[in-house]
């Protein structure tokens, strides 16, 4: 069945652009923002949702909005398996099923699927869901880069939200020379040359953007993964007083919130294991946290600050190839999703 969004901005090509394309998994908070027995409000690409666990701690991702007349579901009671609606006592679990309408036994709404349901994932230690286009589509496979699936490395987790649009990080981080100016203070930024040739590289699985003339200095490249969720992978080279383990890799994400909010989710991964694993994670938290901090807080100021037509009104040179590549990729999928889901409506109106 076709939806009609209830965030009539999703109906666009530009509202899609800054809500978040669809069809993608995107990254909701840390596991930990969903506490057992709790109910918890969390918007996520222009949807409101409700996120809670269940008696055996899986996370669900529902439509904050009950069933019945829409009142907010977070509002209501965890019932274990169920949520209970405070307005009129719905019970709805998290397939989205109505299990129970007290006040009309077998009425016809029980036994529907009728809450919106997000395929949910946890991972790394945050919520991931599913957001289709149609509702039901099939979920793509759930994939994340290896910094956070292989047991040779460890990661700790940085979540931020911020007040700019989601595609203002994503510019960010597909920016590496801004490191060499903005982060010019950092211990790990500082170094380098000043000017540079970028280049694009097409992997597998989206593209890398690096420095042609250096490597292995400073922030010198990113890495684009198209897919299912929009990562984005790059590499700061670590003097030797930063311990074993090699450059330190971030990946990183980020999900609109609404059309000028947005959360980002960094994690700072090293290659380690054994007593090195626990000299890495020894010094991150005693010493280079408060530095990546630092650093994160140099970003949120320049991205807060931006006016959100910062896209009409730019110059855009040799350093800005990846964005505009970018932004094209996403520009095409909105474009593609509006165009579907209009073949759909006409193909209903039709029969
Ligand atoms: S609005 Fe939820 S039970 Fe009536
Ligand atoms: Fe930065």
């Amino acid at each position: 069945m076709t939806r009609h969004p209830a965030n009539a901005a999703l109906n666009t090509v530009d509202g899609l652009i800054r809500l978040g394309v669809r069809n993608q998994w995107y990254a909701l908070c840390p596991s930990e923002r969903v506490p057992a027995g709790d109910l918890i409000r969390l918007d996520r690409a222009g949807e409101e949702l409700m996120l809670w666990r269940d008696a055996a701690g899986t996370v669900h991702v529902q439509e904050d909005r009950c069933p019945h007349r829409g009142a907010r579901l977070t509002q209501g009671v965890h019932m274990g398996d169920r949520v209970a609606c405070n307005y009129h006592g719905v019970q709805v679990d998290g397939e989205g099923l109505v299990v129970s309408v007290p006040g009309v036994p077998g009425c016809a709404l029980e036994g529907r699927r009728a809450l919106r349901t997000f395929p949910a994932r946890e991972h790394g230690g945050a919520v991931f869901a599913w957001f289709g286009d149609p509702d039901d589509a099939e979920p793509l496979p759930f994939e994340v880069p290896e910094q956070l699936s292989s047991d040779g490395w460890d990661h700790f987790l940085a979540y931020v939200e911020w007040d700019a649009p989601w595609i203002y990080s994503l510019d960010n981080l597909m920016d590496p020379m801004h490191g060499t100016f903005l982060h010019r203070k950092s211990h790990t930024m500082g170094s380098g040359r000043r000017e540079a040739l970028f280049q694009i590289r097409d992997t597998d699985t989206g593209f890398v953007f690096e420095k042609t003339d250096q490597a292995g200095v400073n922030f010198d490249w990113s890495e684009w993964i198209a897919g299912g969720t929009p990562w984005v992978r790059l590499a700061i080279p670590y003097p030797d007083t930063a311990g074993p383990g090699g450059p330190f890799t971030i990946v990183c994400t980020a999900t609109p919130i609404n059309e000028t909010q947005h959360a980002a989710f960094f994690w700072r991964c090293r290659q380690v294991t054994g007593w090195q694993r626990d000299t890495w994670r020894f010094l991150y938290k005693a010493r280079l946290e408060a530095r990546h901090w630092a650093v994160l807080e140099q970003d949120r100021v320049m991205e807060e600050a931006m006016p959100l037509d910062a896209w009409s009104r730019e110059t855009l040179y040799q350093h800005d190839l990846a964005l505009v590549r970018l932004r094209r990729a996403i520009r095409g999928e909105a474009q593609r999703q509006l165009a579907a889901r209009e073949e759909r409506t006409a193909a209903e109106v039709r029969t």
